[in-house]
């Protein structure tokens, strides 16, 4: 039996400090070890946002104990480990550069290579930890800073079919949670205001739904969300804005969903149609099943990260980081952290006024 490798996965890229450790069995299947988070909502909870120097501090304090920890859980030595994967971007500069610098400093101690790892990439491979999945897939990526439908071609090889041109999926619900008067991150809460209220009280424009392929738009949601809500007198008047909010939201991504199955399509023209929903959002189990419903319609095999995987977590990064160690893509110590880091680098920007679709 040989060995097979051990990887250490770091996250810092925004505000959570995650370490984890993962292996594969004999079949190639891989096995999370430990993996373990520290969230800082309480840090960010009073700005009502994420601080990033407030992010970066927290990192820096927790992440040795947050490493160590994931190195017990795994009843692994450290001498076991086979190479250290960290978090390079996209995200916060100042909050990378913590689990990225750490993540060098780790590999170089123990004489083992460094991977430097696409935090998007993570979350589009999350399914992998649970699934067998074959590439060619397409993903829906919806996370508080991107909003993404992708062809996911092979281990960095992507297409993008569709992106927002403003604000991204998560972003839009922090944001109608604030109007809402829900504490930060309000998107789980949302969820939950919603599941009390009538979702056809309020209705919302849906940006761009008939033009612009699969591409996505919601800043126009927020806008219309502010209005309504300076008139809120009662509680149930929120519940109904919230349960409005997601309706409006499902409708969008059914429509444009069925748009990127086409494009994906004719991209790849793929033996199995296979569907992915990764990020924060695919945690939101209205939307999920709405997603789950088109998919059965059009013979798709529907893929969603288990909840605890769809939040920012290193197993995925340990993941990205195993498959590209078994390729013997290693990266250098000066491997720069990258705040800006799309999947498909050769994508064009979208985003802002004059965009054209
Ligand atoms: O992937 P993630 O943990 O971090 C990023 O990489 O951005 O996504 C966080 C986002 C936040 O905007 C959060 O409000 C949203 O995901 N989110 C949800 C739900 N759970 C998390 N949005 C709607 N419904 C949920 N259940
Ligand atoms: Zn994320």
């Amino acid at each position: 039996m040989s060995k097979k490798p051990l990887i250490l996965g770091i996250e810092s890229s925004c505000d959570e400090t995650a370490a984890s450790l993962i292996t594969e069995n004999e079949q190639g299947n891989p096995i999370v070890l430990s993996n373990v988070i520290s969230s800082q909502i309480d840090v960010h909870k009073e700005f009502g946002g994420v601080v990033p120097e407030l992010a970066a501090r927290a990192h820096i304090e927790k992440i040795d104990w947050i490493v160590k920890k994931a190195i017990k859980d795994s009843g692994k030595k450290i001498e076991e480990i086979d190479a250290v994967a960290s978090t390079a971007g996209p995200g916060l500069i100042v909050c990378l550069s913590v689990g990225l610098s750490f993540g060098k400093a780790f590999a170089a101690s123990l004489n083992k290579p460094f991977l430097a790892i696409n935090h998007l990439e993570g979350h589009a491979l999350s399914p992998k930890i649970v699934t067998k999945l074959n590439y060619p897939y397409l993903l829906l990526l919806i996370s508080g800073g991107h909003s993404q439908y992708l062809s996911v071609n092979e281990l960095g090889k992507y297409k993008r079919l569709g992106t927002t041109i403003d604000d991204a999926l998560g972003e839009a619900f922090d944001k109608t949670a604030k109007l809402l008067g829900i504490e930060f991150p309000g998107g789980p809460q949302i969820e939950k205001f919603a599941e009390k209220g009538d979702p056809d009280k309020y209705v919302l424009p849906k940006p761009i739904l008939n033009k612009g392929g699969c591409n996505l738009s919601f800043a126009g949601l927020k806008t219309a969300v502010l209005k309504i809500s300076k008139n809120i007198k009662k509680e149930q008047d929120k519940f109904d804005l919230a349960a409005s909010f997601q309706k409006t939201i499902e409708v969008i991504l059914y429509k444009k969903t069925k748009i990127a199955f086409d494009e994906f399509e004719k991209e790849v023209n793929p033996k199995e149609k296979i569907f992915v929903v990764a990020g924060g959002v695919a945690a939101n189990k209205s939307i999920k099943s709405k997603l789950i419903d088109l998919c059965k319609r059009e013979n798709y095999q529907s893929l969603f990260p288990p909840i605890e995987l769809c939040g920012d977590n290193a197993a995925m990064i340990a993941l990205v980081g195993l498959e590209k160690y078994k390729l013997k893509q290693f990266d250098n110590l000066d491997y720069p952290a990258k705040p800006r880091w799309q999947l498909d680098e050769d994508a064009a920007f979208l985003k802002g006024a004059g965009v054209k679709l």
